[in-house]
């Protein structure tokens, strides 16, 4: 059975020279980063050449680049971190109600310790109003932190405003850019960001390993506490090979795999656009991430699609897409206006550099046939 593979903002497939380069840091450079010795010095410098490619691709310094275990802990990090250095002189949290789960349910249990946290409403594409931003912030605020590329959407926020907004009012801007590393330009200069979290296993990269940006002289407590690595912000022994893997990523994304994917993507979009009664959730064009398509199909549940496409050989992903194996209507659907019913009959397609024509004619086949097998027998449709 062919297999086509449209879950790219699940996780991605390894690339060959990622995995090749992160082969000899398992076997033959085994050492430990913080060893005295010659084979502890060999382990040490990856890291550290890892750590400057990474922050070399946002425009920050090799030393605020702190190495973790994913995004979600990145995440993790930067909310309670922060929230622990400065409580409880200040305490409230501005966010967004189409974060990732992992920002939502750390703010959900930052409420229980006596943070305040807004969440902000987005418009029918996804998009933050910056003014909104301003109006929320208070005295008390420390951080705003807004995703940048929506992973169920694909909106992309206009962060360079939000991020001037919270410099002027003196507050703390992060955002997630899981979605976006390398698909869209992130500058933590010229966006005016002041933490930002990465992962790899979006990118090629490997699962597994993370990234904090922390601008230089931000106060932030440590969530682990142990050997002092990291910049004694992160202790734990690095995942060399991890860490290899995902500079090795970083380093071969080329500006030219977005531009491609772009275009298969609204090769795919007008393709999809054939069937009727359907629609597309999220911004389009440059303000959408390039790999990212998130599509309604009235009348038939985005779950029953997904398990006929499955059948099929097609990988799509359904309800809270990422993360989540739960029926609950995704969270940030709800937020762009849809009616749970709406929510539920959508599903998202995310492609990758690897992605040819030949498997979105593919896909777009099976999913036609799926959709008109499914309204034939919908309950909803009569
Ligand atoms: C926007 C976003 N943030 C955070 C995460 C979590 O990353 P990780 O799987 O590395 O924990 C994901 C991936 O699921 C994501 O898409």
């Amino acid at each position: 059975m062919k297999e086509i593979y449209l879950d790219n903002a699940s996780t991605t497939k390894v690339d060959e020279k990622v995995l090749k380069a992160m082969l000899p840091y398992f076997s033959e450079k085994y050492g430990n980063p913080s060893s005295p010795h010659l084979k502890g010095e060999e382990a040490r410098r990856a890291v550290e050449e890892s750590r400057e490619i990474i922050a070399k691709s946002i425009s920050a310094r090799q030393k605020e680049i702190i190495f973790t275990g994913s995004g979600t802990e990145s995440n993790s990090f930067a909310l309670k971190g922060l929230f622990f250095a400065n409580y409880p002189e200040k305490s409230h949290i501005v966010t967004t109600k189409i974060e990732h789960d992992c920002i939502l349910n750390a703010c959900k249990w930052l409420e229980k310790q006596g943070a305040k946290v807004t969440y902000l409403d987005v418009d029918s594409e996804g998009f933050v109003n910056p003014k909104d931003v301003e109006k929320a912030i208070t005295e008390k605020t420390f951080l705003v932190s807004v995703i940048h590329g929506n992973n169920e959407i694909g909106t992309i926020q206009d962060l360079k405003e939000i991020g001037k907004i919270c410099r002027s009012k003196g507050v703390l801007f992060h955002t997630d850019a899981c979605q976006s590393f390398t698909k869209t330009s992130l500058d933590v200069k010229k966006q005016n960001l002041d933490l930002v979290t990465l992962n790899a296993h979006k990118i090629h990269g490997p699962k597994g390993v993370g990234a904090l940006y922390i601008r230089e002289g931000i106060r932030i407590t440590p969530l682990l506490h142990g050997g002092s690595q990291e910049f004694k912000l992160r202790s734990s022994t690095e995942n060399v090979p991890a860490i290899v893997g995902f500079a090795k990523a970083v380093k071969i994304s080329r500006a030219r795999d977005s531009v491609k994917m772009q275009k298969l993507r609204d090769y795919f979009i007008k393709g999809l656009m054939e069937i009727p009664n359907i629609r597309l959730n999220g911004a389009t064009g440059n303000k959408r991430i390039c790999n990212n398509i998130n599509i309604s199909f009235r009348n038939i549940e985005g779950e029953a699609i997904g398990s006929f496409l499955s059948v099929k050989g097609v990988f799509a992903s359904t309800g809270s897409a990422c993360s989540s194996k739960s029926l609950e209507p995704s969270h940030v659907l709800l937020a762009l206006g849809m009616s749970p019913l709406e929510a539920n009959s959508s599903i998202r397609l995310s492609i990758s550099k690897y992605t040819t024509k030949d498997e979105i004619d593919y896909a777009l086949k099976e999913i036609k046939n799926t959709v008109e097998r499914l309204r034939k027998i919908s309950p909803l449709a009569s």
